[in-house]
């Protein structure tokens, strides 16, 4: 604030989003933001500075992160420090628990968001915030600003959300006349959360009063059976389902990534290797794996004889940018970078992910099934190979390999316990290249991926539920 932005005219509408501090959350509303900046309306981005510094370097597909800066306003609010342990890699279950505290932190930016607002409302004819699913405490305020009203932003799959709300009413067979259609054995909760994050989300629905509709980061092409049944659960909501909008222009698979500036050099290795030839590995922003994990992963990826790019990292901390701490490196057996560099890559920092996957030397994805992951690979038309870690992630494996068919299943959920060895690994990634129902896969995924790069063109599904959403804030 304080900012010399200038007075925008009375009678505007303006948009504040709050988002949740975590990368695949911070992203996605920073996309978000993007768009709606695109229909001149402004934009005002509210967080802590680490986690605005944050969304902002890692945003990528973006010609220039200066775009960013013209277009949306960020508002840094100081909060008191909180605690950042480094993520545990040898806890028991792969939540990244050690995010909790930076989570709860935030409910302390009530007041300055609280503040922002009233400080808009005054000058503007209607604030419009779009808050994460997980801050509803945080612009509670909105109840008392006559002119402002709020939007729940959904960045998990339709398909697990309509889960969470159908299961407990008792799974009714059918809603409205309509079938439910949901695969058998869908895993249960269990050993997804644990019990503070489930208590942190508990305290947010009392909240939920102030909400005045959901956006859903979900494409109709995707999951369109489970958005129509979201709106069947009558709670005479609005809801919109504005899809992936990637940034990049991805409508071809093409040699290396469309960046100018620097380019990673793990696109450089891709651009000299066979189309459909390299499995991307990367388990996101919030898996940490012990050694023996990463020593038994190492060594099947070796033994496959399989060309790959693997993200070697821990989870996030709560803030990237602490002073003084040191990240740990996690160990590979000794001289496996030489002896695997002919084929493979392994990659420690912040990889272009959409890039790489976009390349067209990449086949297959091995993922953590984290609903970006999902979405950027369905997206470009790249399989993926599931192996989910926590909170929705075994049911975006379900999703994936069950619904949609658009990948498959390298270490089952429900088998988590047992410990993974090598040939383990070594006999799924195999599998993914070259066996008729691999080959099927990836097809299919192709073709979905062409599908919803339709829906994401000028009028298609998803651009049609943005500008009616654009329409009904502006009203
Ligand atoms: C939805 O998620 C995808 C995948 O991360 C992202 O590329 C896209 O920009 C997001 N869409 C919106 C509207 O936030």
């Amino acid at each position: 604030m304080g900012s010399n932005h200038q007075n925008h005219a009375p009678n505007e509408v303006v948009v504040v989003m709050v988002p949740l501090p975590a990368q695949g959350h911070l992203n996605q509303l920073l996309h978000l933001s993007r768009l709606i900046s695109s229909y001149n309306i402004p934009v005002h981005f509210t967080g802590t500075p680490s986690h605005n510094r944050q969304a902002k370097i890692r945003v990528h597909g973006w010609d220039q992160t200066s775009d960013l800066t013209d277009m949306i306003q960020f508002h840094d609010f100081t909060i008191p420090p909180f605690l950042c342990p480094p993520p545990d890699p040898n806890a028991p279950h792969k939540f990244p628990s050690h995010l909790l505290p930076s989570f709860e932190a935030t409910t302390l930016l009530r007041n300055p968001v609280a503040a922002l607002l009233r400080k808009l409302a005054s000058e503007t004819r209607r604030v419009v915030v779009i808050h994460d699913s997980l801050m509803a405490s945080v612009i509670q305020d909105v109840g008392s600003i006559v002119n402002s009203e709020s939007y729940t932003f959904h960045t998990v799959s339709a398909f697990t959300i309509f889960l969470y709300l159908w299961e407990p009413m008792g799974k009714p067979p059918q809603l409205e006349g309509v079938d439910v259609k949901i695969p058998d054995n869908v895993p249960g909760l269990e050993d997804c959360f644990p019990d503070e994050f489930l208590d942190f989300i508990a305290a947010q629905y009392e909240y939920m009063k102030y909400n005045s509709g959901n956006i859903y980061n979900a494409s109709k092409t995707i999951e369109g059976e489970y958005i129509d049944l979201l709106n069947k659960l009558g709670d005479n909501k609005k809801h919109w389902a504005i899809g992936p909008f990637n940034p990049v222009s991805i409508s071809e698979k093409k040699e290396g990534g469309s960046n100018s500036g620097t380019r990673h050099v793990c696109l450089d290795w891709l651009d000299k290797q066979e189309a459909n030839s390299v499995i991307y590995v990367s388990f996101g922003t919030t898996t940490t794996m012990n050694e023996e994990l990463i020593k038994e992963l190492a060594i099947g990826l070796e033994q496959s004889n399989q060309k790959f790019i693997w993200v070697l990292r821990d989870a996030d901390r709560g803030d990237l940018f602490i002073e003084g701490e040191q990240v740990r490196k996690a160990e590979l057996p000794k001289g496996y970078e030489e002896r695997v560099k002919d084929r493979g890559v392994v990659v420690r920092d912040w990889a272009p992910q959409l890039e790489i996957l976009s390349h067209k030397a990449t086949a297959w994805f091995l993922s953590h099934c984290g609903w970006n992951s999902c979405m950027e690979s369905i997206t470009v038309g790249v399989p993926i190979a599931c192996w989910p870690m926590h909170s929705d992630q075994p049911r975006n494996t379900v999703l994936v390999t069950r619904v949609l068919k658009v990948g498959i299943v390298i270490r089952d959920w429900e088998r988590r316990d047992e410990p993974v060895t090598s040939s383990m690994v070594k006999d799924g990634v195999k599998k993914l290249m070259g066996s008729g129902e691999a080959y099927e896969i990836r097809k299919r995924a192709g073709e979905l991926g062409t599908a919803v790069r339709k829906s994401m063109g000028e009028d298609g599904a998803s651009r049609v539920e943005l500008s009616s959403f654009i329409a009904h804030i502006t009203r």
